[in-house]
């Protein structure tokens, strides 16, 4: 019998209007455009003034609805990736089913940081594969910018707001779709990157608030060193175990934290630059939101075709990390 792959027949994104460039946050704290640029490749990112995490989300699943030409009705299944969520509870799977009208949908969230996407993605594959679901949504989506100290020159210039979904459908072609997947978490690179206030170990006090503890904490050397290792290696070794070569991959789509980091990996993958999809420029990090961001961009421009092999490849809190290879199905767009 051959299997049911899940595979992405739409992709869909939605960023805010408002950019932060780097001659703002030369305003703002003690950096510069050249230091940003150079250490990180980042030239501005869009910010969310007004809404929450679910309007990213719904207005990204409705651009992905819309490519797909299909109603929020037909949805089974809602994932949102997020790290932002608009509250503890409801998720924000529930909210955004309820704004974007998917009568017939479950959902919940997944937190797995900048490997959120993955781990989602490979979360709602499962649920084609077995047959129980026909149309799952998977979305990633991220207001960085809510958790964000703009006085931590440190971390304030690196993230960035954004929503991107993709539709997965079972695949008419069993050798083509989600082909394989690598992931992984280790709880011990806590303390390196993690946001110590607001859950059930800090709960919310004067204390927390005064100790800045519901903003991002990174020790950004400590985690540069590991993902940098880590998403180049589990890039190769998904490479190794399909036999492929640098040749036989269309496109790498990693995960958007940092320039010398997705050098770093297509370099180990013996990709060229060509062949890397980078938007940190324009948009920074948007957590969940990076990859099928990039998915969403290529598609959009006809550079991300039918037929194309990819890898997608993701390093972040947790740590969790991971890549999946896929060959692309979706049509091409018009
Ligand atoms: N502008 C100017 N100088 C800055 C700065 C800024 N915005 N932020 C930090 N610096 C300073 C530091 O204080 C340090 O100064 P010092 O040497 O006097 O102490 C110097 O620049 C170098 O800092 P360093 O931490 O060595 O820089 P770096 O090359 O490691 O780059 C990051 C910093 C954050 C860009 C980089 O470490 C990084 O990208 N880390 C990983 C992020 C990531 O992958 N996250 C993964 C999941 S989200």
């Amino acid at each position: 019998m051959t299997k049911t792959r899940a595979t992405i027949t739409a992709v869909g994104h939605w960023v805010p209007e408002e950019r932060l460039t780097n001659a703002d946050f030369e305003k703002m704290v003690d950096t510069t455009d050249e230091w940003i640029r150079t250490r990180t490749g980042i030239v501005e990112r869009r910010i969310l003034r007004n809404g929450a995490t679910s309007d990213l989300a719904a207005n990204a699943i409705q651009e992905t609805l819309k490519n797909r030409g299909i109603s929020a009705a037909e949805i089974d299944l809602i994932i949102v990736a997020t790290v932002t969520p608009d509250m503890f509870f409801p998720s924000t799977a529930c909210l955004v089913q309820d704004r974007i009208g998917a009568k017939n949908a479950w959902g919940f969230d997944v937190s797995a940081a900048c490997s959120g996407f993955p781990f989602a993605l490979v979360t709602g594959a499962q649920f084609i594969e077995t047959g129980t679901c026909r149309k799952v949504v998977v979305v990633g989506a991220d207001k960085m910018s809510s958790i964000t100290d703009y006085t931590d020159r440190n971390n304030c210039i690196l993230f960035g707001d954004a929503g991107a979904a993709v539709l997965l459908e079972p695949s008419a072609d069993s050798s083509a779709g989600i082909l394989d997947h690598i992931l992984h978490c280790d709880g011990s690179g806590e303390r390196f990157l993690n946001m110590h206030g607001g859950g059930s170990l800090n709960p919310p006090t004067h204390e927390t608030v005064d100790k800045k503890m519901h903003y991002i904490f990174q020790d950004g050397k400590a985690v540069f060193k590991v993902a940098v290792v880590g998403m180049a290696d589990v890039s190769a070794e998904i490479m190794e175990r399909n036999n492929l070569a640098g040749k036989d991959v269309d496109w790498l789509v990693p995960h958007q934290a940092n320039l010398r980091i997705i050098d770093a990996t297509a370099g180990r993958m013996g990709l060229d630059r060509s062949k890397v999809m980078i938007n940190i420029d324009k948009y920074g990090n948007t957590t969940a939101a990076t990859i099928p961001l990039c998915l969403s961009e290529w598609w959009q421009s006809g550079k991300l075709k039918k037929g194309q092999t990819i890898v997608m490849a993701s390093f972040g809190a947790g740590w969790t990390w991971g890549a999946v290879l896929m060959k692309w199905t979706a049509e091409d767009a018009r």
